[in-house]
């Protein structure tokens, strides 16, 4: 049963509800069988990143490896996109080395013009506006605490950054529901809110009380550095810490898609606490990144 996907995962315009569940099966079947293939063998992925990562970057490169294929860093420093050389000029020598590329950008664009002008496959591994990937081992590690996603009810409090936007994107195609509160100004896109039918407030309490999950990010993303001190002020009110987690549903359980910011979105208690699955999902990072490759690379 071959399952057919765009050729780009940029984020999930032009999936439906079967290529979503069909993927995330997948991920499922090789997290279960401790998946080691030849499926991709002698073919290797670009990582092309303008930004640090630990998972992102680990996770693709082990998938990639589990699969019998290969992955390359290259760094923006080496790469220089738009500055060294430009992102068409990128995306027309890569598609001549490799078989995918897989791209950390600061902007949206950089990834749309590099899956524009490349003929391989390209993954957004993160960008101002999405984190699909992210949103994929979010959905897995719900599943696993709940057994589904069907009325199940996701608390977010912070940014309404990427992350958010991507699990914004998600969660009406397997019937999650979201209540988002952020500090005014911090809004996500509220077309992605409306589409996933969200409960949205200020409030970060009405948010929390009796929700399944509650999941944070950091209240400053990369790139966002300058605005450091504003956010610091913007965002009181709005740490998730064990009085927050308190008004969770009795199974209800803590998320952040790492890395945390300890002292400003969340606590170390939280992280490590007995309500968190930030590990558990940082590990479905891998499961979901395998499959994820593994269809859209064969
Ligand atoms: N969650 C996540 O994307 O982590 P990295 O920034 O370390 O890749
Ligand atoms: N919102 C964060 C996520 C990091 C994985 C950022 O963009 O920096």
């Amino acid at each position: 049963d071959a399952l057919t996907l765009p050729k780009d995962l940029l984020d999930f315009s032009g999936y439906g509800p079967k290529e979503l569940l069909a993927l995330l099966a997948l991920a499922e079947r090789l997290k279960k069988e401790r998946y080691r293939g030849e499926d991709l063998k002698g073919k290797v992925l670009a990582l092309l990143f303008e930004k640090p990562s630990l998972r992102t970057r680990t996770t693709l490169e082990v998938a990639m490896l589990h699969l019998g294929g290969h992955a390359v860093y290259l760094d923006q420093k080496q790469v220089g996109i738009g500055e060294r050389e430009p992102v068409r000029d990128i995306a027309k020598n890569l598609e001549r080395f490799v078989e995918g590329i897989a791209a950390r950008v600061y902007r949206h664009e950089t990834v749309e013009a590099l899956a524009r002008h490349a003929r391989v496959p390209v993954v957004n591994a993160l960008s101002d506006r999405a984190h699909p990937l992210q949103a994929l081992a979010d959905l897995l590690t719900l599943k696993e605490a709940f057994g589904g996603w069907e009325g199940i009810e996701v608390a977010w409090v912070g940014d309404g950054n990427n992350v958010l936007n991507s699990l914004l994107e998600v969660a009406p195609l397997v019937g999650l529901r979201v209540r988002v509160a952020t500090p005014r100004g911090y809004e996500p896109d509220p077309l992605l809110l409306k589409r996933a039918n969200a409960h949205f407030t200020h409030d970060p309490k009405e948010a929390v009380l009796g929700a399944h999950a509650l999941y944070t990010d950091v209240w400053t993303s990369m790139g966002q550095e300058d605005e450091r001190e504003k956010r610091l002020r913007d965002f009181q009110g709005f740490q998730v810490n064990g009085e927050l987690l308190k008004l969770l549903h009795p199974e209800g359980i803590f998320l952040h898609c790492l890395p945390a910011h300890y002292g400003e979105e969340t606590t170390e208690e939280a992280v490590h606490g007995e309500r968190s699955r930030v590990f558990d999902q940082a590990e479905n990072r891998l499961h979901t990144a395998k499959a994820v490759l593994l269809t859209l690379l064969k």
